[in-house]
């Protein structure tokens, strides 16, 4: 069912990245965007706004700056609270538990960091991560992120296109993949001392996958910089995808001409593919993904195909059977 809503999820530009949006965006989500940000000046600046928690998730002190442009995702779905945003991660290098991530990250130093992006470009770059904003725009998207373990939430991210910063690069006509990596610190992030993993994390998205307008480099949330569990200082936010694809602090992006294996599909390669699209219809091996809990409410509620973004990027699909890809 096509409606205007499900076209125009809510984002608020904060400053022009360099390449104009009708470049990188189909037509009608770039018109959309343009009616949204006539709005936006209507919207009071620095509104708080809090969704409700359920009393047996954490509580923390929520910090009074919070900045978002709407309460809601273009499916009338209510922002996740900032406490549950930043109380309730999966981030193994720090913790396999949830709500301790928050507690191991605190001191992880997030400055000064370089995200260096190379392989098969024309411009192999080095990126200060003060200098992104400033290089390729900020805006606010809000997604909903999907976890493979059934658990969802409603983020309003602040970043940029993935998209912008490929094109500065100029990827080869050979490249076919992108490839990241996270930070390799063992001394800092004690869960990588676990030989269960390869660490650093890796993961990876077929070019287009990566060029699409949906995928995001987030560098904040509520209009904050990220906090180190959420993976500061830069991390990619895929929202169609489980949430294991969205590879937190990031110091390597690489155009590459095969698959990247990723540490899930070296882990498990029978529970975690390289695809990873969100699929009602695709049980992980160990549970059904038809329905999630959606963090601050009770119940379960039914999983939409690709996580509700169907329309935006079904066709980078077309063809494929979804089972064998998973
Ligand atoms: N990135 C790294 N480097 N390490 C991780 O353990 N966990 C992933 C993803 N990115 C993870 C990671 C998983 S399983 C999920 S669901 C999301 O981060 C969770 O993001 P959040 O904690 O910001 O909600």
């Amino acid at each position: 069912m096509r409606s205007s809503r499900t076209l125009s999820w809510v984002m608020k530009k904060k400053a022009m990245s360099k390449i104009p949006s009708s470049e990188i965006t189909p037509e009608h989500i770039y018109l959309s965007r343009r009616a949204f940000m006539r709005g936006v000046g209507a919207l009071a600046a620095g509104s708080l706004l809090l969704g409700a928690c359920a009393a047996t998730e954490p509580t923390t002190d929520v910090p009074d700056d919070l900045q978002v442009s709407a309460d809601t995702d273009e499916l009338g779905d209510t922002l996740t609270s900032y406490a549950a945003i930043t109380n309730y991660n999966n981030y193994y290098e720090f913790s396999t538990d949830k709500e301790a991530v928050a507690r191991f990250a605190r001191d992880f130093r997030t400055s000064p960091w370089e995200v260096a992006v190379g392989g098969l470009v024309r411009h192999p770059q080095t990126f200060d991560v003060s200098d992104l904003q400033r290089r390729f725009g900020s805006e606010e998207r809000i997604y909903r992120l999907r976890c493979v373990e059934g658990w969802s939430m409603v983020i309003p991210w602040v970043g940029f296109p993935l998209a912008a910063l490929l094109q500065e690069v100029e990827p080869e006509a050979s490249a076919q993949y992108v490839r990241m990596e996270t930070i390799y610190d063992p001394q800092q992030m004690p869960g990588q001392n676990n030989q269960w993993y390869n660490w650093p994390y890796i993961e990876g998205l077929r070019l287009d996958e990566a060029m699409h307008d949906l995928t995001l480099l987030a560098t904040g949330i509520y209009g904050k910089a990220l906090t180190p569990q959420n993976g500061a200082p830069v991390r990619l936010v895929v929202p169609w995808k489980y949430g294991f694809k969205s590879i937190k602090s990031i110091v390597r992006i690489d155009l590459v001409e095969t698959m990247p294996t990723s540490l899930w599909m070296l882990a498990a390669p029978h529970e975690y593919g390289f695809y990873a699209n969100v699929n009602p219809d695709v049980p992980h091996p160990r549970w059904s993904q038809s329905t999630e809990r959606r963090i601050g409410e009770s119940g379960r509620r039914p999983t939409l195909p690709f996580n509700g973004y169907a329309e935006q990027v079904a066709e980078l699909y077309t063809g494929m059977d979804l089972k064998q890809f998973f």
